[in-house]
C-alpha cells in the first residue's frame, strides 16, 4: 500500500509542502502520497486521529497548531523539546512522535547548501518569538564563537538568554549591537512580512558576512536588500530553510535525507 502523509494547519491552501514532498519521492523514486489537510481550529486532535485511522504515517504540522502538536506528542525529540513547539508528527504503533525540524533545516541549509561553516562565527538572531526560540540550540550546537539575541521588546530576548543559559547566548535590545559586527544575521522576526525592516545599527555586517531571512517570497525581503547595500557578502531568504527542514521530516518518516538542491530552483519564482 503506497503510505500516506500530509501536512495540517489552518490555513493551508498557500502551504507549499504537498509540492515539495512530491518532489522529494520523485528524486528517490519512492512511491507515496502526500496531502493538505484543513483542520478547524478547535479540531486538531480530532482531525490526526482521523488521518492515523486512514493509515497516515506522518504530518508535517503548520500554523496555528505546533503547540497542539506538542502536547498531543506521546514522545519528543530534545529538540522538539527545547524549541518548545513540534511541526513533524510521525504514527508508529501507539507511539506519536513530536519532533521539530525547522532548526536543523536551518543549519544544513546554511552549511550544506550555502557552504557557510558555523564554527567560531559570530551570530546575531534578530527576533524571539517562536522562529527564533526553534533555531538558537540548533545554531549552538555548531560551536559558534557567540550567540547574540536582538529583539524589540528586550525582555523576549533577555527570557531567552535565560532558557538557555547554560549555553550562553546573550539577549538585548537592537540599541546595544552598536558598534559590533557579525558573520551571520539571522531575520527570525516577522517584520519582512509587512515590509519592515528591525532597528539594526550601521556597521554590524562583518566581511565575508551572511544575511539569512527565514521569510521567503518572490522579492527579496527589505532586510536582505539591507543586508546587500550595507556590506554583507551574502544573502539567503527562507526558501532553502523551507525545503531543508521538509528534507529532515522526510529523514525522519524514511531514514533518508533528499537533496534539496534540484527542487530550490522549481519552486522558486511559482
Ligand atoms: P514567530 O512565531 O514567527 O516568531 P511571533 O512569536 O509573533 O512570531 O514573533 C514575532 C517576532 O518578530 C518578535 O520577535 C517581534 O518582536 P517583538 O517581540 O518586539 O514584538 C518581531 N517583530 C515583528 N515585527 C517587527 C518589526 N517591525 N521590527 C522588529 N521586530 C519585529
Amino acid at each position: 500500500m503506497t503510505d500516506l502523509y500530509a501536512v495540517i494547519g489552518n490555513p493551508i491552501a498557500q502551504s507549499k509542502s504537498p509540492q515539495i514532498h512530491a518532489a522529494f519521492a520523485r528524486e528517490l523514486g519512492y512511491d507515496l502520497r502526500y496531502e493538505a489537510i484543513l483542520a478547524p481550529r478547535e479540531g486538531f486532535a480530532a482531525a490526526v486521529t482521523a488521518f492515523r485511522a486512514a493509515g497516515g504515517k506522518g504530518l508535517n504540522v503548520t500554523v496555528p497548531f505546533k503547540l497542539d502538536a506538542f502536547a498531543l506528542a506521546t514522545e519528543r525529540t530534545e529538540r522538539a523539546e527545547q524549541a518548545g513547539a513540534v511541526n513533524t508528527l510521525k504514527f508508529d504503533g501507539g507511539v506519536i512522535l513530536g519532533d521539530n525540524t525547522d532548526g536543523a533545516g536551518l543549519v544544513r541549509d546554511i552549511e550544506d547548501r550555502l557552504g557557510f561553516a558555523l564554527r567560531g562565527k559570530r551570530v546575531l538572531i534578530m527576533g524571539a518569538g517562536g522562529a527564533a526560540r526553534g533555531v538558537v540550540l540548533p545554531l549552538l550546537h555548531e560551536q559558534p564563537a557567540s550567540v547574540t539575541i536582538a529583539n524589540r521588546t528586550v525582555e523576549k530576548a533577555l527570557a531567552l538568554e535565560r532558557r538557555f543559559a547554560p549555553f550562553g547566548p546573550e539577549g538585548g535590545d537592537y540599541a546595544r549591537l552598536a558598534g559590533r559586527q557579525f558573520d551571520l544575521i539571522v531575520n527570525a522576526t516577522s517584520a519582512s512580512l509587512t515590509g519592515e525592516l528591525p532597528a539594526l545599527p550601521p556597521g554590524v555586517f562583518a566581511a565575508g558576512s551572511l544575511a539569512y531571512d527565514m521569510v521567503y517570497g518572490d522579492e527579496p525581503t527589505r532586510f536582505l536588500v539591507h543586508a546587500r547595500q550595507n556590506g554583507a557578502a551574502q544573502v539567503a531568504d527562507g526558501w532553502g530553510m523551507l525545503l531543508a527542514q521538509a528534507a529532515e521530516s522526510f529523514l525522519l518518516w524514511r531514514g533518508v535525507r533528499p537533496d534539496i538542491r534540484p527542487v530550490i530552483g522549481m519552486l522558486r519564482g511559482r
